[in-house]
């Protein structure tokens, strides 16, 4: 009999060398470790340095989830990276799929920045629901330091640069129990990276746009009221199709943005302080590598054991959020 369902079987994360703490923020803009730690929550947060690239972390990351599932590049047959900062506008999934030897696996970038893992997980797992493969790398990582403008202290204090990988393989019994995703562009505004298109006459009739993509902007208090909205309901969404409610759930796992977010929403949930996964004071806001460092983290650190119930929630620029719900573990 085929295995249609789906286990998540090991885990890996990776971030740049270096570090810079609030207090070497303060020297960048007119803002303070008092500022940022009591509306943020974050203390430090890893930079890439030119020298690194996306698919350096990524492949880190990947290597190390390969290693716990137990499993060769050779065996993956889909690397799926969520990503909204490659180091090629054309995807950076096939660099990594080179860099880590996997002759076998097909390779393409997914875009929904912060919601990136959680879409890609949904994306991963409608894969091997229909046979068509086994073994799917999912990577989510992002060097957002090189969009921020570094003059901005209403964004450039929340970002940090990282990189977390799950490898999800077809197993007997289903470990993803359920989901639900949700986007909604009318409030693209909101949070975004936007390309600025500058014109080009190429020919008396035609002119082309050249431009480029500029920083990234947000409208922190909105995306705020959107995130502890919305990602309770969506949560509540997943575990209705997952049958289960709120007491099953051993861990919530939320795209790490910020703590007061982390708490608003457990709050709402009824989800006491000591279920909910945060890493934000060391990392800052990762985007898409936010969860899966975060779940890499919590796995290691033996919190996240074999049949634990999680409950994750990713949510960002598009707008777009999502939940899965799944069990660690085959
Ligand atoms: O990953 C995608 C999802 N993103 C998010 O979930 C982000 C959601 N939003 C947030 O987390 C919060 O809105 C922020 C952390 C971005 C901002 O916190 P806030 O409590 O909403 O602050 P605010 O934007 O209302 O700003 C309050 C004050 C303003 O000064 P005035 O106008 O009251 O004089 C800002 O200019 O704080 C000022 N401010 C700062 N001061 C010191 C903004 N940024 C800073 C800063 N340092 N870094």
């Amino acid at each position: 009999m085929q295995n249609l369902g789906i286990a998540i079987t090991g885990s890996g994360s990776a971030v740049p060398e270096t570090f810079l703490n609030n207090q070497g923020m303060t020297e960048l803009v007119d803002t303070s470790d008092e500022w940022i730690t009591t509306r943020t929550g974050i203390r430090q947060r890893y930079l890439a340095s030119c020298h690194e690239s996306l698919t350096q972390i990524a492949s880190a990351a990947a290597k190390q989830a390969m290693a716990m599932a137990g499993i060769t590049a050779q065996e993956i047959d889909l690397i799926l990276l969520a990503t909204s900062t490659p180091d090629d506008l054309f995807g950076s999934a096939c660099q990594i799929q080179g860099e880590l030897g996997a002759t076998r696996a097909v390779a393409f970038d997914l875009t929904a920045a912060c919601s990136g893992f959680v879409f890609g997980m949904v994306t991963a797992a409608q894969y091997i629901r229909t046979g068509v493969f086994q073994n799917v790398l999912l990577i989510g990582a992002d060097i957002l330091s090189r969009w921020v403008d570094w003059q901005d202290r209403r964004t450039c204090v929340l970002f940090g640069d990282g990189a977390g990988a799950v490898v999800l393989q077809a197993n007997q019994s289903d470990r993803l129990l359920g989901f639900e995703l949700k986007s909604d562009g009318t409030q693209n505004s909101n949070l975004n990276l936007t390309y600025v298109p500058q014109c080009q006459q190429l020919t008396a009739d035609l002119a082309v746009s050249t431009g480029n993509f500029q920083f990234i902007s947000m409208n922190g208090k909105e995306v705020y009221k959107f995130a502890v909205q919305k990602v309770p309901e969506i949560i509540d969404k997943a575990l209705f199709r997952a049958q289960l409610t709120v007491e099953d759930i051993d861990w919530l796992l939320l795209h790490q943005a910020n703590q007061r977010i982390l708490d608003a929403v457990a709050q709402r949930l009824k989800i006491p302080e000591q279920k909910v996964i945060s890493n934000l004071a060391s990392y800052g806001n990762t985007s898409a590598a936010s969860i899966p460092l975060a779940l890499d983290e919590a796995v290691r650190e033996g919190k996240i054991q074999n049949n634990h119930i999680i409950a994750a929630s990713g949510f960002g620029a598009g707008l777009t959020w999502g939940s899965v719900i799944f069990q660690w573990g085959k």
